[in-house]
């Protein structure tokens, strides 16, 4: 996730780009960058957050009335001055920002190399800006047609070149872009809020569509070049929305990410038939096979996902795993040794306990994976290998993205040890990649749902007390979904496994005291319903996260949150989303800051 921005009209573009980006910041603040056209191309790019890009361009000022900017969050290649956008090719003549992934560059890159080209960063923009050159043949708009047609992936890009000033031409596939119409000035940007200051006026452009912005306006057109005619959409929201992107919270903002996050974590990464490719993790077959433990440590909504990654390695790779939380794991004196792989997961890289617990098993022979969200993080540092998520930023201190990416990652990791131990054969391997590739639509299915987790959250907004209950990874999911109610509505809430409630918490299960349970895994469907039965005689009330072919679950509970059907080892994925909703809307109910509860900080760097 990064931000883009562009310009084209009679003003200096260059404040103009700086501005977009410094609204775009919390799309990715690793580096920042410009480029704009005065005869010839200029850029200017700096490592770290705007303001250095900012003090980079009072040393060395640039003029011109068209630019592209770039505010960037690292994927391929650490945050650098050289890794920063723009990128152009080796003549200078054509420039290049881009969001999203390539996920065939590196066979690109092999390519060109092998013709004599010569690079200047790891990225993959940078192949791009080769490529068009390459293809340029009078036409800029047919040179970026045929860079389009070798390039798999999510990404938007936005081109420039010398060649044919007066014009930026971009493309999106999945990742966003937006054009702004102003008087005899047009801007592009990845979201609205970059220049809603400047126009009202935007047509947004879809995926596999192409748009050619000059000062006179925008012709969108799709890549194969079939012009559209878009409608211009008039917006009307307020500024701190439009930070938002239109939705009243970052949180609900990032919940709504979650099909994108799914997308992005997994490309390039994921083959149909199962295969996987993890960029940044360089352990071999003999090692996967020499393994005989996996330990997880991680903190909060790191910790549930670990939770999730526990059950999968056991059940997929039958390799015996441990999910600890770090700050107990740092003091446990555990007995971890050099057979033992350690995956820390951090969303931050920073959390005091996650990294020290990762020092401790490091120490002690073990080898450490790190999942994180962050590249250059303290944890990646520290990492033999990374697993990266690509959530982008997380502004909201309640975690939803992230862990959705961390979930998708240790999927991936499964798929990874499995077929290097041979516990997850090809026909396995198919059919959870081929799950996987088709979440984001099953959380988009969720979500189109949210009305069904307003009307829960009226139900339960009043109530002292909620208990979450399920089996195995729907208790994991319970866990996580208590969490997230307690953090942002301060309400009391208590996650248990199903079969444990008889054991003491059903004392406290008396009228109309809700408790949700999920209800995901076939294999022990009867059993929790057992337990829904004993709430039930209690005068619960029961809240379900269910299956839309779940027909039993309607004579037990009082309401029930629907999922798409899906394979039982992937319906966290989905049945996690209705709980965050849930949360949000009591929090919002209950007029909370959502984005910043109380008491809490996005990241704990202290012990
Ligand atoms: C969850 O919503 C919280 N923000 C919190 O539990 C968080 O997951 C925890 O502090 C760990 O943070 P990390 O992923 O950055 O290490």
């Amino acid at each position: 996730m990064c931000g883009i921005m562009g310009y084209v009209g009679p003003q200096d573009a260059g404040p103009i780009l700086v501005d977009g980006l410094r609204r775009l910041e919390y799309r990715g603040y690793d580096s920042a960058g410009i480029a704009v056209t005065n005869g010839s191309i200029h850029v200017r790019k700096a490592q770290g957050k705007i303001v250095n890009l900012e003090a980079l361009l009072k040393r060395e000022p640039l003029s011109g009335s068209v630019g592209i900017g770039h505010t960037r969050w690292a994927t391929h290649g650490a945050p650098s001055d050289a890794n920063a956008h723009p990128h152009t090719d080796p003549t200078g003549e054509f420039v290049v920002v881009h969001n999203g992934i390539i996920e065939n560059y590196q066979s690109l890159k092999d390519q060109l190399a092998a013709a004599g080209a010569v690079f200047t960063s790891e990225t993959d923009t940078e192949v791009l800006a080769h490529i068009i050159a390459r293809e340029y043949d009078g036409d800029l708009v047919e040179a970026v047609r045929s860079t389009v047609a070798v390039c798999e992936g999510a990404y938007a890009m936005v081109v420039m070149s010398k060649k044919e000033p007066g014009k930026i031409v971009a493309v999106r596939k999945i990742s966003p872009l937006v054009v702004g119409l102003g008087d005899g000035e047009t801007y592009l940007a990845s979201d609205i809020p970059a220049v809603l200051h400047r126009t009202r006026d935007f047509m947004i452009i879809e995926d596999d569509e192409m748009v050619i912005v000059t000062s006179e306006g925008a012709t969108v057109k799709t890549i194969e070049g079939t012009e559209i005619d878009r409608e211009v959409l008039h917006i009307d929201w307020d500024s701190a929305r439009a930070e938002k992107g239109g939705y009243d919270h970052f949180m609900l903002k990032e919940i709504y990410e979650q099909p994108s996050v799914v997308t992005e974590t997994l490309a390039g990464r994921l083959d149909e038939d199962g295969t996987v490719w993890l960029e940044d993790v360089a352990f071999d077959d003999d090692y996967v096979r020499s393994l005989d433990r996996v330990w997880i440590t991680a903190c909060g909504t790191a910790f549930h996902a670990g939770l999730i990654g526990q059950e999968i390695f056991r059940r997929v790779l039958r390799l015996p795993s441990n999910v600890e939380y770090a700050h107990e794991l740092r003091y446990a004196d555990p007995i971890i040794g050099p057979n033992e792989l350690t995956i820390a997961i951090s969303q931050s890289g920073e959390t005091a306990d996650t990294l020290a617990a990762a020092r401790q098993a490091g120490e002690s022979g073990s080898r450490m994976l790190a999942i994180t969200n962050v590249v250059g993080s303290t944890l990646s540092r520290y990492a033999d290998d990374v697993l990266y998520t690509r959530a982008g930023p997380e502004i909201s201190v309640a975690s939803t993205k992230a862990y959705m990416a961390m979930l998708i990652a240790q999927y991936l990791l499964a798929l990874r040890l499995g077929s290097a131990r041979g516990t997850v054969d090809k026909e396995l391997a198919t059919r959870i990649a081929h799950g996987l590739h088709r979440m984001p639509a099953a959380i988009e299915k969720t979500l189109a749902a949210e009305p069904d987790t307003i009307r829960a959250a009226e139900e339960i907004k009043d109530a002292d007390d909620v208990y979450f209950i399920g089996r195995g990874l729907d208790y994991a999911i319970a866990m996580e979904g208590s969490l997230k109610l307690k953090e942002i509505s301060y309400l009391h809430s208590e996650a248990m496994p199903a079969g444990e409630l008889k054991h003491g918490t059903l004392a406290l299960i008396t009228d109309g005291v809700p408790v949700i349970v999920i209800l995901t895994q076939r294999s022990v469907y009867d059993k929790t319903i057992s337990a829904v039965q004993e709430v039930k005689a209690r005068g619960g009330k029961i809240i379900a996260v269910a299956y839309d072919t779940d027909e039993e679950i309607a004579k037990h509970a009082d309401t029930v949150l629907r999922i798409p059907d899906m394979p039982d080892l992937l319906a966290p994925v989905a049945a996690v989303v209705p709980l965050q909703l849930l949360a949000y809307h009591v929090a919002r109910m209950r007029g909370h800051d959502i984005d910043q509860p109380r008491n809490l900080a996005k990241s704990v760097t202290v012990e």
